[in-house]
């Protein structure tokens, strides 16, 4: 899909479908307001409550009078206070998605003056670069492609807008893309091959610690959960350099959980679902292209990404409950639970990025079914050290819209985690799932500030959305980029 940026004037966009904002509580877009036939019927839809404004209505016009398009499409806003950029970045997606289901190949979306900021306009770039993507690649139906938008287009908006909005959305549509991949095809060799792909064609510096290096580093908690398969894991570092020396020492580092499938190992998950788990490197893929992202939008701060890439599998030499293993920190644990494996390929990941220089830790993982029970599909569950890190983050995410829910950490639930044969054991039993695992990661970032994102619940639509397809939603990539670039 094409994206362009039209001079404002409505009437005289080429396209199949002239796109335009009708809301519940306002009077239809100004443009159709004028004494033209196309006001008259777009008054006519409104008045025989065809189309009344509700949030993804579609109604569509044929030869709208006045109007150079072959089709003016009416889409619901819902009430226009309420409107805001994480509103039309869906309503946007919403509406791709119908008229591409209709076979239109060209859409030009006309944004009423008070909605043009940098902020909505890039959103609705956004909603309509991800809404294209179909996570189909597997099937072989060869109509599969028949029905393709050949561009998108914004009329009015600044040229930054449309580019940061197209930025975003395709490093997320990667992500989406690497999460989606079935395990059989993306084992941590590859997601380690892809990665230093992407780091090449957009300038970053890649770096794949392999299971030697590991072995010589002492990398015991990741290396535990490898053993187990017989694909080797790889540990992908990406750097990102501002081409101006920074003033501060600050220094980002985003730590993404890259499992690349999640049997549970010996402690085995129930076979019901176990599918899904292929998208258990959800957070690696978030962070993959957040560096993506980052890449051509040179924020000030430096920033690394590191994602530890295993397979967690119940081979012959799989780790046992009870084994004890040495992280890279020294701290010994004692693995009650094989399938808690995210937290312990994180916490050597998350010691090395200290080692590496980052000020400032930022993690996402696909870490607890216990997030999904407390916080659905909606929020993200965020955890952290340091509150001010936190709101910091808060505010990028919101921005955003992607929706984040501070976790409480209290001491008393670290208590939970102590071990009588080892530093500490590697689950805390079935209440505060979530909470309890934020914490056994907490006691390998000691006082640097750090932040945990649960995403488990937000990564993956097991239903398609209006505005995206079932599947990957690559959540949390756009939180971390707004970061760096606010920093
Ligand atoms: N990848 C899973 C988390 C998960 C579970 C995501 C279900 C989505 C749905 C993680 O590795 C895991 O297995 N966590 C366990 C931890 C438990 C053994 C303490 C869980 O949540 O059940
Ligand atoms: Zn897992
Ligand atoms: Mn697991």
């Amino acid at each position: 899909m094409d994206i362009r940026l039209e001079p404002g004037k409505p009437g005289e966009v080429d396209a199949d479908a002239l796109v335009t904002v009708g809301f519940e509580d306002a009077p239809p877009p100004s443009f159709a307001q004028e004494p033209t036939p196309t006001a008259e019927q777009t008054k006519e839809l409104y008045d025989s409550g065809e189309f009344s404004g509700k949030p993804f209505e579609v109604a569509i016009l044929h030869r709208p009078g006045g109007l150079k398009a072959k089709r003016l499409v009416l889409a619901g806003g819902g009430k226009r206070e309420k409107f805001d950029p994480a509103e039309l970045r869906k309503l946007t997606g919403a509406v791709v998605r119908t008229l591409k289901s209709k076979g239109i190949h060209t859409i030009a979306l006309a944004l009423d003056e008070a909605f043009r900021s940098d902020d909505f306009v890039a959103s609705a770039v956004e909603g309509a670069v991800l809404a294209d993507v179909e996570n189909d690649r597997y099937k072989t139906d060869p109509k599969k492609n028949e029905k393709q938008i050949a561009w998108f287009a914004v009329l009015g908006g600044s040229k930054a807008a449309v580019e940061r909005g197209r930025i975003l959305a395709e490093a997320q549509n990667f992500s989406r893309d690497l999460a989606n991949e079935p395990a059989n095809v993306l084992t941590p060799t590859l997601l380690a091959e892809r990665a230093a792909q992407m780091a090449s064609e957009f300038g970053l510096e890649c770096e794949v610690l392999d299971q030697d290096r590991m072995r010589q580093l002492g990398m015991g908690a990741l290396l535990g959960v490898a053993q187990g398969s017989a694909e080797p894991p790889a540990l992908i570092v990406i750097r990102y350099k501002p081409a101006k020396a920074p003033e501060s020492k600050d220094h980002l580092g985003l730590v993404g959980k890259g499992v690349t499938f999640d049997t549970g190992g010996i402690s085995i998950k129930p076979s019901e679902g176990m599918e899904k788990m292929r998208y258990d490197m959800s957070g690696g893929a978030a962070v993959l292209g957040a560096m993506r992202a980052i890449a051509q939008i040179k924020p000030a701060i430096p920033v690394t990404a590191l994602v530890p890439a295993v397979e967690n599998m119940p081979g012959s030499k799989a780790q046992r409950p009870g084994d004890i293993v040495k992280s890279l920190s020294g701290k010994t644990v004692e693995v009650l639970n094989t399938d808690a494996e995210g937290r312990l390929i994180l916490i050597d990941a998350l010691t090395y990025a200290q080692r590496l220089g980052c000020t400032h830790l930022v993690d996402a993982a696909t870490l607890t079914g216990a997030i999904v029970v407390a916080l659905g599909s909606v929020n993200i569950g965020a955890f952290t050290n340091n509150e001010a890190f936190l709101n910091k983050l808060l505010a990028a995410a919101k921005r955003e819209g992607e929706k984040t829910w501070p976790m409480p950490m209290d001491e008393e639930y670290k208590e939970l985690l102590k071990s009588s044969f080892a530093d500490l054991h590697n689950i805390g039993g079935r209440s505060g799932g979530s909470i309890t695992a934020a914490w056994f990661i907490r006691d390998f970032v000691d006082e640097t500030p750090w932040i945990h994102l649960d995403i488990a619940g937000t990564a993956w639509l097991d239903d398609a959305k209006p505005y995206m397809a079932k599947g990957p939603t690559g959540v949390g990539l756009r939180t971390f980029v707004r970061l760096a670039e606010t920093w």
